[in-house]
């Protein structure tokens, strides 16, 4: 058999390609010059080189040079010779993150993984270069190890002048950072927010009262609740959305913009660089950037009688030999803002969703709640409530169905190091990992009877259960793995402000449930609530029509 024939500058942009593809392989493009350089100098390079440069050899030559490329990368990715290829997933995702993008987008990552979970086993490879793991003795080894840093997804957190506290990978730089918030959200401090939430909270029963036995999307409300309370928590300003019934600084929307199109960004963020560079790429990166500059300006202006956590986080005590820098205290006041109101909004309505759902559970609730607390003055003994385990096992029921942040936390094995063992299973270096969060806490192996079912009970100590469906079951019949359970997340880089959010969720379904009878607005289905509930790393709520009736003191 003759040898093939190749056309010379053919076989040049075949080799070149082959080279260019080894780069890729080792290198994210996440540089414009860079990929300026590989896309098209490369290429033309070898037509000088290979003396075929015309307009002909150019316009054949370089879409063919892309084609190659392509085919590598894809066929490289797919084969045996790729150190993820023992890992099952579906074809899509091993070709690229654009098809998780497309999840995103759609704001399913949380269903759609678990299926894949449920489809391929405890381990799923979900990217090229990205695992998600279903099992709870990985939680710890993935989120809770220096070794494992925050990975690409959270390299949109880290655009010039934004330096917020939960996009700090290395681990040193975050535990000073982490020491600012750990003075601003002790259980001291608690005490002294509880004011300044009691007070946002009557606001919030006031307005209701004038909408008693009308429709509301209670949802929405609860929005404006958690927003003023982090606006005066931060700050020591509200924004008085409850008082005035919307969102009056037009903080809400937008942030829940930038949530929505950094989630799907982070997906590839090797695209990053290029959105920079689009105005509109810009201005959406940049929005919060600046909703954050007023609030600081004001807060400077004005300054405040007690403490805040503004105060802790730029550190007006003196602790630190160094002074924080204003524009790491301006990103972390906006990510005060972003990440504690929406994630405790969605923890209530989340709960309530389920006590509407649950006639049963939410009466005896109710019930436990007027025992304990007679009138609405006393909503403000915070200590009482924990006279109610009742209500602390109906938010953690509801925490581990549907907690804020759905699917998990990113991290990478040390692209430099030699890999890692997580379990039996080892995780060449560059590896993005996750524990994923929405099936390890749905997964029966860790919650069981009925794991995907709100069943308050199983959070009780006691001897003998009766399930919902009035079976009665022994605790020997009981798995109930709290090493399971991590809606916070957990370690050094966890949630900074658990304390204030387990404050603010009792006190505000204590207050509601106090004062009012609530009911699912007439004609609203209820299950389609749940069925809008958008996975954007934390969660978008669609509304939760009810109707409120009070009850009489
Ligand atoms: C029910 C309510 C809440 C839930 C479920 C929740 C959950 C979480 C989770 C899972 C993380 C880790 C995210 C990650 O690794 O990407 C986190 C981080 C964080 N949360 Fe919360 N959160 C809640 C409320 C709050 C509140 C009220 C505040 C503010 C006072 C807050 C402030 C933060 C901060 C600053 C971080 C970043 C911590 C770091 O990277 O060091 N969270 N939260």
């Amino acid at each position: 058999m003759p040898p093939m024939d190749i056309h010379p500058t053919a076989m040049s942009i075949l080799l070149t390609s082959l080279v260019s593809w080894q780069v890729y392989k080792k290198f994210e493009p996440n540089s414009p010059a860079a990929s300026f350089i590989l896309l098209l100098v490369v290429p033309l390079c070898t037509l000088v080189y290979s003396d075929s440069l015309s307009i002909l050899n150019t316009t054949l030559a370089i879409p063919l040079y892309w084609c190659l490329l392509l085919t590598f990368i894809i066929l490289y990715r797919v084969s045996p010779f790729h150190p993820l290829s023992k890992y099952p997933g579906p074809l899509s995702c091993k070709v690229s993150k654009v098809w998780l993008a497309y999840i995103a987008a759609r704001g399913d990552m949380h269903r759609y993984v678990k299926t894949l979970h449920e489809r391929y086993g405890d381990v799923v490879r979900v990217g090229p270069n990205e695992l998600s793991f279903r099992r709870k003795d990985i939680i710890e080894p993935i989120l809770s190890n220096k070794e494992l840093h925050k990975g690409p997804y959270y390299d949109l957190r880290q655009v010039p002048a934004r330096n917020p506290v939960d996009g700090i990978k290395d681990y040193r730089e975050h535990a000073a950072r982490r020491r600012l918030w750990s003075r601003g959200t002790s259980v001291s401090m608690t005490k002294i927010y509880t004011q300044s939430l009691i007070v946002g909270i009557h606001e919030l029963l006031d307005e209701l009262l004038k909408r008693q036995d009308t429709t509301i999307d209670i949802s929405e409300w609860l929005s404006f609740t958690a927003t003023d309370f982090m606006g005066r928590m931060t700050f020591s300003t509200s924004f008085d959305m409850v008082k005035m019934g919307y969102d009056s600084v037009g903080i809400i929307k937008p942030v829940e913009e930038i949530t929505y199109q950094s989630n799907i960004i982070a997906q590839t963020p090797w695209i990053i660089p290029y959105l920079m560079w689009l105005p509109q790429g810009k201005k959406a990166l940049n929005q919060g950037h600046r909703l954050g500059g007023d609030m600081v300006r004001k807060r400077k202006a004005l300054g405040t009688d007690t403490r805040d956590l503004y105060y802790y986080l730029m550190d007006e005590a003196g602790f630190e030999d160094v002074k924080p820098r204003e524009t790491d205290v301006l990103s972390d006041g906006i990510t005060a803002i972003a990440a504690g109101s929406d994630t405790t909004a969605t923890a209530v309505t989340n709960t309530l969703y389920y006590l509407l759902k649950h006639p049963d559970v939410k009466t005896r609730l109710q019930r436990d709640i007027r025992e304990v607390f007679a009138n609405s003055q006393e909503v403000s003994d915070y200590t009482k409530s924990v006279e109610l385990p009742f209500l602390d096992a109906c938010i953690n029921e509801s925490l581990r169905l549907l907690p804020p942040g759905l699917t998990g936390f990113q991290r990478q094995v040390d692209p430099s190091g030699r890999g890692k063992m997580l379990g039996e299973h080892f995780v060449p270096p560059g590896t993005n990992v996750y524990a994923h969060l929405y099936s390890i806490q749905r997964d029966p192996r860790y919650f069981s009877p009925l794991p995907e079912t709100f069943w308050p009970d199983r959070w009780l100590d006691q001897d003998t259960y009766t399930l919902p469906t009035g079976e009665n079951i022994s605790k020997d019949g009981l798995i109930l793995s709290r090493d399971a359970y991590y809606p916070f997340s957990i370690g050094q880089q966890g949630c900074a402000g658990r304390n204030i959010a387990l404050l603010e969720l009792r006190t505000l379904l204590i207050a509601i449930l106090r004062d009012f009878d609530i009911q699912a607005a007439e004609g609203y289905r209820l299950d389609g609530y749940e069925e809008a509930l958008k996975d954007v790393h934390v969660t978008l709520r669609g509304p939760l029509y009810v109707q409120l009736h009070p009850v009489a003191t």
